[in-house]
């Protein structure tokens, strides 16, 4: 008796890995299909909150958002910039709320979550976008430095979902949006606090799309996005390096926000600015370390330090 069952778990287990295969390969082909048709959804009547809206690619996004019919909620510790965001989008009759945060005070961040939840409604898209990118070498960093660098990138992300997801779970509705940087994809000099705060972005997100996936029994329907821009002129940044500009360019604000918005609203997992830096990486991803090395070595890219 414990044979034939025995028997029976093994020829079971075989049809499981047969179905997995063929689910896996028609899974491949309609997600790569779906990279090239995809349609941006409507964002009309949506309640979009950008985190870092007061300046760069936030407040870029918070106006073409608004352009798309959005409510907007801006958010930006920076009183005066998120007032000028607000506006710009009142007078053109569009709707806006502005709210000064500073993101990595939680309280804050939970007592303002709860009147914009009051005042405007549920939140249905996030964009986890306020971010700081200071750029010398590991050890010129000062210890408020880091710090500052992971409550700000990393950990205001937490008290974000802490203040908006329940309602998003209890409504089954949502789309998280989080910057991370190609700075989350590969490591780079001058930048290694950011770019252990940029990698964490990635893991976060892709943890959190497992474990919704998982609590629901694979019924969420709430959406994550994670973006890996390159390189924008917003002054986030100086000193850019790279051996062939005209194959890279420094990117406007207002076209990398036009990206986001449409993996958004393409409901795409993860996206590069410019797009095809994220394949292209996943390609030399499969070679060994040390000759994938090589490459970078010879596009010689990388953002000079501001401490001589
Ligand atoms: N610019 C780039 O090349 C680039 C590349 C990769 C990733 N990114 C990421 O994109 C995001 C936006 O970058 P950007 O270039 O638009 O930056 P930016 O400096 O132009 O704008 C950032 C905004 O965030 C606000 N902010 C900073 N700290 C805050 C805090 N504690 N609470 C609330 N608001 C705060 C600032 O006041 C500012 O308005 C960042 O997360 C950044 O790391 C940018």
């Amino acid at each position: 008796m414990a044979e034939s069952t025995s028997l029976f778990d093994v020829v079971s287990v075989f049809f499981e890995i047969i179905v997995l295969i063929v689910k896996f390969w028609i899974t491949t082909f309609v997600s790569i299909y779906k990279i090239f048709t995809a349609e941006e959804r409507s964002v009309e009547g949506d309640i979009v909150l950008i985190t870092g809206a007061g300046h760069g690619i936030g407040k870029e996004m918070a106006i073409q958002y608004s352009a798309l019919g959005a409510t907007i909620v801006c958010w930006d510790i920076n009183e005066h910039l998120n007032l000028d965001t607000v506006n710009l989008i009142k007078s053109k009759g569009r709707k806006a709320y502005g709210y000064t945060v500073d993101v990595t005070n939680r309280e804050k961040v939970l007592e303002t979550g709860a009147k914009v939840l009051k005042e405007v409604g549920d939140v249905t898209i996030l964009i986890n976008n306020a971010g700081i990118m200071p750029q010398h070498q590991l050890l010129k960093h000062t210890e408020n430095e880091i710090k500052k660098i992971f409550e700000i990138n990393v950990l205001a992300h937490f008290w974000m979902f802490q203040a908006f997801l329940p309602k998003m779970i209890e409504n089954n509705k949502g789309h998280i949006v989080a910057l991370s940087s190609m700075a989350g994809i590969l490591g780079s000099r001058n930048l290694v606090p950011y770019c252990g705060s940029k990698f964490a972005v990635r893991g976060i997100q892709e943890a959190l799309l497992e474990e919704l996936r998982a609590d629901s029994n694979g019924k969420s329907k709430i959406k994550l996005t994670t973006i890996y821009p390159y390189a924008i002129g917003t002054g986030l940044f100086q000193d850019f390096k790279i051996r062939f500009p005209k194959l890279m360019p420094v990117l406007k604000p207002e076209e990398a926000a036009a990206a986001i918005i449409s993996a958004q609203r393409k409901g795409m997992e993860e996206a590069s600015i410019p797009r095809e830096l994220l394949h292209t990486n996943k390609i030399f991803r499969l070679f060994p370390s040390p000759a994938a090395r090589l490459v970078g070595d010879f596009l010689n890219t990388y953002v000079e330090s501001d401490r001589k």
